[in-house]
């Protein structure tokens, strides 16, 4: 078995079990992504990437998007299916993975990340699903973007080497970059910030967790 197919195992084993997805599943939408969507014309289909219990796919839902949410792992997207059932056809719930996104090209007018990009098993990952997130963005569409970064590393985190790849004390591993890296990644796929672009720490339960959260906008309008 490969590093990468390892990973992706005790990746699943943690987004699966029960307590991750319940935990989750409990969690109600961020105000700032409410007032963000309060602001947000409803026009064209949104994607909820990496849905997890599905609060920010009901929150899309509620501001009347159409909208897809894709999950990587089956436990989530089963939570997010029961609980958003009640919206029908306007909601298409899928496995799926943000670093192979199985859409055409210029598909959504918005998409949600939160807390999902710094998942991403190594770099080759992390910057596939900075790739697709623009591919399928339509032109001036909007990415709402919430994820950690390596401003400040919690000390239980381990480096591995390689680029921005650090384990967790259980193995799991994730792939931290500073803030400015992140922003020229999306930069050099034509999306860039608009409004504030904050830049904070978290103390979770689990260690401190630094944040990077902005909208950005996407070329051609
Ligand atoms: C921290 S949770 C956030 C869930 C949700 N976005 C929210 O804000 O409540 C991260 C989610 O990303 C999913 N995930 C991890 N890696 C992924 C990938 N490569 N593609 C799609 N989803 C992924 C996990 O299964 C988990 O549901």
């Amino acid at each position: 078995m490969t590093r990468t197919e390892t990973s992706s195992e005790l990746a699943a084993d943690y987004w699966n079990s029960p307590e991750t997805v319940a935990g989750f599943s409990a969690l109600d939408a961020q105000p700032y992504l409410i007032e963000l969507l309060r602001q947000t014309p409803v026009e064209g289909v949104a994607l909820d990437l990496g849905c997890g219990g599905g609060r920010n796919t009901l929150a899309l839902l509620r501001r009347g998007f159409t909208t897809v949410a894709l999950d990587l792992h089956s436990g989530m997207v089963e939570a997010t299916r029961a609980c958003t059932g009640e919206f029908g056809e306007q909601v298409d719930v899928r496995q799926g993975a943000a670093h192979a996104i199985d859409a055409p090209d210029a598909s959504f007018a918005l998409i949600v990340c939160y807390g999902v990009l710094h998942n991403a098993v190594d770099h080759a990952q992390w910057s596939a699903a900075v790739s697709e997130i623009a591919r399928v963005l339509r032109p001036g569409g909007l990415l709402a973007l919430n994820c950690f970064t390596s401003r400040v590393l919690d000390p239980r985190l381990r480096q591995d080497g390689a680029e921005g790849r650090y384990l967790l004390p259980d193995g799991v591993p994730m792939t931290l970059l500073p803030p400015d890296r992140v922003l020229r990644a999306f930069a050099d796929e034509g999306l860039t910030p608009e409004g504030t672009v904050h830049d904070y720490v978290r103390q979770l339960d689990v260690g401190p967790r630094a944040v990077l959260r902005c909208t950005l906008r996407g070329e051609g309008r």
